[in-house]
């Protein structure tokens, strides 16, 4: 009777649960190209009305949303995926940059939080990764922009401002961008919350064309110089950032893939490491070996040493002593 209560109620409180956890939006497909960035906005007010207590008059009307996302049956998101939220108020981002490794279709679980009621939405979403139509994009400027941070990037309007910019230096139309990374990924430092310093964000420009005179002169061995000397740079062109962005000209990196793909796709393991997909088989069929001269040089040379030591004591101190003869000697009778 009582084991049937238990069942019964077990079934309820699972059924709550699972109703609890049931409100979630379509399913949403995305699209990604490899080598250029992907970016997906969450919005607060998608998510809203997924919460069941949004029917509710009560309800303050800004309530603070927080995001989980993970790759479906995994904890965490896939390698080339990031997100980010600056906070609960805020527009949430999932962005990457795809590799031809990740070809293929990815199914994404989203969980939205909301920080006052503790009700959860979720959602699923599915990011076809696919090859891009112009190939490869074999060469890349990266700019390190200081006043942006990596969310205040991300959005489309922004990335089209940048990629005007880069234009009018690189005198090149079909530029993408290919990645945008936070420098704080890459060993920057948390800026001081004073005059609205921004922590920098990498941004990855790709191009067919070569670069032109005006960017290769930045990297030329004089203004490296400058660069050590903590000074910027003395470009030969206008500036067409500023001062809108701010680019530190002294951590411009630019890729020529066309040269230096041949080194750098052939990596070569050490034998320590695992192919992907591969299990470590341990040996079980080892030769015998002969530990018996180690066991004489761990256990017996030290043994041996002892009893030396511990002889020579014993005769310092028992033949060697000298004590009462010298006492009876000095000592008058
Ligand atoms: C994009 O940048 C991140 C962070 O630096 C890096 O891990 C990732 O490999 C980059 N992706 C591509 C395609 O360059
Ligand atoms: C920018 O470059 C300088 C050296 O030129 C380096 O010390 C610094 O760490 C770089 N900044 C970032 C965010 O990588």
């Amino acid at each position: 009777m009582a084991g049937q209560r238990l069942i019964a109620s077990c079934f309820l409180a699972g059924l709550l649960f699972s109703r609890g956890l049931a409100f979630s939006l379509p399913v949403l497909n995305l699209y990604a190209v490899v080598g250029e960035i992907f970016v997906h906005e969450f919005e607060i007010d998608d998510f809203k009305d997924a919460f069941p207590s949004s029917m509710d008059e009560n309800e303050p009307p800004e309530a603070p949303v927080t995001f989980h996302t993970n790759l479906l049956d995994y904890p965490d998101l896939p390698r080339w995926l990031r997100y980010i939220q600056r906070t609960p108020y805020q527009t949430g981002y999932l962005y990457g940059s795809p590799t031809s490794k990740e070809l293929g279709k990815q199914t994404i679980e989203v969980k939205a939080y909301n920080r006052y009621t503790y009700e959860t939405a979720r959602q699923t979403m599915i990011i076809t990764v696919a090859p891009s139509s112009d190939g490869e994009m074999p060469y890349q400027a990266d700019f390190l922009v200081k006043n942006w941070d990596v969310d205040e990037v991300l959005p489309a309007d922004i990335q089209d401002l940048f990629l005007q910019a880069v234009d009018s230096m690189w005198e090149q139309d079909g530029l993408t961008v290919v990645n945008i990374t936070s420098a704080l990924d890459r060993g920057g430092r948390v800026p001081l919350p004073i005059e609205n310093r921004k922590e920098g964000v990498f941004i990855k420009v790709g191009s067919k064309e070569p670069f032109n005179e005006c960017l290769t002169k930045v990297m030329s061995p004089a203004n490296r110089n400058r660069c050590k000397l903590q000074q910027q740079p003395a470009l030969t062109c206008y500036d067409t950032f500023s001062p809108r962005f701010q680019i530190d000209w002294c951590n411009l990196t630019l890729i020529d893939l066309t040269n230096i793909y041949t080194t750098e796709a052939v990596t070569i393991y050490g034998d320590g490491v695992l192919e992907e997909g591969s299990e470590f088989n341990p040996p079980d069929d080892a030769p015998d070996r002969e530990f018996f001269s180690d066991f004489l040089l761990t256990f017996l040379l030290p043994f041996l040493l002892a009893l030396l030591l511990a002889l020579l004591l014993a005769y310092i101190m028992c033949c060697r002593r000298e004590g009462v003869q010298k006492r009876d000697q000095k000592t008058s009778e």
